[in-house]
């Protein structure tokens, strides 16, 4: 049976995710959950991902990174040409897979019909950004979870949902 697929995103109200390959806010907090999440576990994400997360192939992650460059490839670092060739790779190693962007990515994974745990820090505003994560709010979720925070600058939610 395929492993359980994690999801990790923070997205603001608007859906967006990111602004000029970088994430578009500085929340402390969501930033240390989604490295403690992700710490010791399987992470499939893109190149440009990959590229601006210094701390991708460090505390014990195994990335497989989607990209046609293959010349990515590093000790400790899978390349992939494409989601499902990813996931094939992630289901042979050991650990969680967790799903770490971006948009395309997170598209075609929930568009996938298998069990998934979306991780979602909703920040309530709305941001300027160039990349979005996908209308997710008509699928049929179930929530195992909810924590409401907030910083200087933010409110935002914790969200644990699951689609059978
Ligand atoms: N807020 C969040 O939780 C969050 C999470 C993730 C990302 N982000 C933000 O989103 C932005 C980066 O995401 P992005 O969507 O622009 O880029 P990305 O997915 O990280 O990287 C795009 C590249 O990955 C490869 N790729 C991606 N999907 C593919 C697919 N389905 N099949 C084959 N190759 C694929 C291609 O690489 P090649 O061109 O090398 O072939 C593509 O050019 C940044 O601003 C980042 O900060 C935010």
């Amino acid at each position: 049976m395929p492993k359980l697929l994690h999801l990790q995103v923070a997205c603001a109200e608007n859906r967006v995710i990111g602004r000029d390959q970088r994430l578009p806010w500085s929340i402390p907090e969501d930033l240390a959950f989604f490295h403690a999440q992700t710490a010791g576990q399987v992470v499939v994400l893109g190149r440009i991902c990959f590229t601006h997360w210094p701390r991708a192939a460090l505390d014990g992650r195994r990335p497989v990174v989607i990209t046609r460059q293959a010349d990515l490839a590093a000790p400790g670092v899978q390349v992939a040409p494409s989601l499902p060739a990813a996931l094939a790779i992630a289901e042979t190693l050991p650990g969680e897979i967790h799903i770490c962007g971006g948009e395309r990515i997170y598209a075609e994974t929930l568009a996938l019909e298998r069990p998934m745990r979306l991780h979602l820090t909703l920040v309530h505003a709305d941001i300027p950004g160039d990349t979005h994560f996908p209308e997710w709010r008509h699928l049929a979720w179930r929530e195992l979870d909810r924590r409401d925070r907030a910083d200087a600058n933010y409110r935002y939610t914790f969200f644990t949902l699951e689609r059978p």
